[in-house]
C-alpha cells in the first residue's frame, strides 16, 4: 500500500538517495545535475527532506516531490514544484498522481497560497500530461533552457492557478 506523507528529518539519507537515483536516472527531467548534488551537505539534505513530500511503499520511499514557497514579500503568494520523480517500478500506476494530489492539498491548506508553478522539459510528456491533469496552463517557454549530452532542451513553465484548482477524476 503506498502512503504519501512527508519522511521525519532523521530520514533525510532514503530522500537523498532517492533524489540521487532520479538525477542519474532520467537526467532529462530535472535542472540539477547528479555531480552537484552528491556533494550537497547533510544540512542541505535535512532542509530538502524537509520540503519534500514522499511515496512510501511499505514505508520505503519510491516517489518524491519538493514544494517550496517565495519568501519575498511581493510574492508569498506564490509556491514552487521540484523534482517530482517516481521510481521506474512504480510508475503508470498512479503514484505520481497522489504525490501531486499531496502537494496541492498542502498548498490549498496554505490559504495564503494563490499560485503554484513550476518548469519542465518539454520532452517530459508523462510529467506534462499529469501536470495537465490536475489544471496547470502552458504560460510560456524557456528556449534552449537546458543543455546536455551535446542537446539543447526547452521548458515549458506551467502554473496553476488555486481559485481555478480541480480536483481530477
Ligand atoms: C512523471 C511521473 C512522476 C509520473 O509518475 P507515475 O506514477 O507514473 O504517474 P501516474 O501513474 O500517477 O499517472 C498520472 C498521470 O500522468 C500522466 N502520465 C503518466 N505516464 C504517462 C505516459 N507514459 N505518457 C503520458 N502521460 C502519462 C497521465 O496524465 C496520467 O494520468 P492517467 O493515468 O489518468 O492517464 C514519472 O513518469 C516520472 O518520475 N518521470 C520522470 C521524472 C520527471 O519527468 N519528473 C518531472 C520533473 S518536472
Amino acid at each position: 500500500m503506498i502512503k504519501i506523507q512527508p519522511l521525519p528529518e532523521s530520514r533525510w539519507e532514503e530522500c537523498r538517495d532517492l533524489r540521487l537515483e532520479g538525477l542519474k536516472e532520467e537526467p532529462l527531467a530535472f535542472g540539477s545535475s547528479y555531480e552537484e548534488e552528491e556533494i550537497l551537505t547533510e544540512q542541505e539534505w535535512r532542509k530538502r527532506n524537509n520540503n519534500a513530500i514522499c511515496a512510501l511503499d511499505n514505508n520505503f520511499p519510491v516517489g518524491m516531490v519538493v514544494v517550496i514557497c517565495e519568501s519575498k514579500l511581493k510574492a508569498k503568494h506564490i509556491a514552487n514544484i521540484f523534482g517530482l520523480y517516481v521510481k521506474k517500478s512504480h510508475r503508470g500506476n498512479g503514484v505520481g498522481n497522489r504525490l501531486m494530489e499531496g502537494a496541492i492539498q498542502k498548498l490549498k491548506e496554505a490559504e495564503w497560497i494563490k499560485k503554484i508553478r513550476l518548469t519542465v522539459n518539454t520532452e517530459q510528456t508523462a510529467a506534462i500530461g499529469l501536470y495537465k491533469k490536475f489544471g496547470f496552463k502552458e504560460v510560456g517557454v524557456l528556449k534552449n533552457e537546458l543543455f546536455y549530452d551535446g542537446k539543447y532542451y526547452d521548458e515549458l513553465i506551467m502554473e496553476l492557478l488555486l481559485e481555478d484548482a480541480e480536483t481530477p477524476a
